[in-house]
């Protein structure tokens, strides 16, 4: 008995260093510990022994099922360190993805442009306000406005949210379709003078392609105070274009319809990729709407409590992904929800 015990353990030692797969290892496991394996049927024949022979083959039975099992532990981690040491090895090849080890995380894009943002109003004393993603047609839209049945409501293709059976908000909710639906939480809740700037995400039913996603980020400015004129609003443009563009990106303010602003004006900033010339990325117009903004419209100011005869506003919204696409180089605004480790790791921001 002694002799096939360390037969079978000498048998079994030698199979389990020779095999490379966890697969392999499952089936030496059986063959050893299953239910009609070597090792769980061996002491039934231990019946047959004298009581001192069992003194001795009981101990050293023992020791051998423990034996087996560390070995078969032992060698399932070293297999597994094996297959993970070859993935990466043919990671790195690809390409496509780098070591283990230098994979370290970073914020989205986006992210840090929101940071460089805030950081670059908050210099000019504006503060951070955040306002619901699912809003109501009234602050999204009414209010600024833009009653149901206008035509401006056009200019959104909003997606709206089935709640016909939520009582009083029956049919009135909707994902926002721009960070405007701030606007009136702002006017409401601060007296003038007002600096205020909301950085988040909206959403529209868009028709998707280079220029176009459904789900996308705006950055809103608010300021209302005695005085302001289309001349603070064509320095704050300035200042944030060339702040995040470079000093010498051209930016022209073209005469645009918001219903809430009078006078309303779209922000161009000049093409970075064909420069003016015309390409796929800007619609062959050489110049990139960035965003609207305008002077707050004297009925919004009232809608908002504010007395239009005593202060003037400032409303403004780029929009963020087409910024980022300029200064990122980014030829298509969908890589930037895609997911795809690969962009994110070349547009690693600065
Ligand atoms: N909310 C507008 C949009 O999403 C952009 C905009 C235009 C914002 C004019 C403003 C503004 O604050 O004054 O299309």
């Amino acid at each position: 008995m002694q002799e096939k015990i360390s037969q079978i353990k000498d048998e079994y030692l030698a199979k389990i260093s020779s095999v490379n797969t966890l697969k392999e290892l499952d089936e030496i496991f059986l063959a050893l510990f299953g239910k009609n394996g070597v090792v769980t049927q061996l002491p039934k024949e231990f019946s047959a022994l004298e009581k001192e022979q069992l003194r001795v083959i009981s101990p050293l039975f023992n020791q051998t099922k423990q034996q087996l099992e560390e070995a078969i532990n032992r060698r399932r981690t070293e297999v597994r360190e094996e297959y993970y040491q070859k993935l990466t090895q043919e990671e790195a090849d690809f390409k496509t993805t780098v070591p283990l080890k230098s994979r370290a995380g970073s914020a989205h894009p986006l992210l840090q442009f929101e940071k460089e943002i805030s950081d670059l109003f908050g210099k000019l004393g504006f503060q951070l306000f955040d306002a619901p993603h699912i809003d109501t047609d009234y602050n999204n839209f009414e209010v600024l406005n833009i009653p149901e049945e206008h035509p401006a409501r056009d200019l959104w293709d909003t997606l709206y949210i089935d709640t016909s059976n939520v009582g009083k908000l029956a049919n009135q909710l909707l994902l926002r379709t721009h960070t405007s639906n701030a606007q009136i939480r702002i006017l409401e809740n601060f007296k003038p003078p007002i600096r205020m700037m909301v950085l988040g995400r909206c959403f529209r039913y868009e028709n998707l392609d280079a220029r176009h996603e459904h789900t996308f980020d705006q950055f809103e400015l608010v300021y209302v105070d005695k005085g302001l004129s289309m001349a603070n609003l064509q320095y704050l443009s300035e200042y944030f274009l060339q702040s995040v563009l470079g000093k010498d990106t051209k930016v022209r303010l073209r005469p645009k319809y918001y219903p809430f602003v009078e006078p309303g004006v779209g922000i161009d900033g000049l093409c970075l990729f064909c420069k003016g010339e015309g390409c796929k990325v800007c619609g062959y117009v050489g110049w990139l709407e960035l965003g609207g903004a305008g002077m707050i419209h004297p009925q919004v100011l009232k809608n908002g409590g504010i007395d239009p005869n005593e202060y003037t506003g400032i409303a403004w919204g780029p929009g963020l992904e087409r910024i980022l696409m300029l200064k990122l180089g980014v030829g298509d605004v969908r890589l930037f929800r895609s997911g795809d480790l690969k962009f994110l790791k070349e547009a690693r921001y600065i």
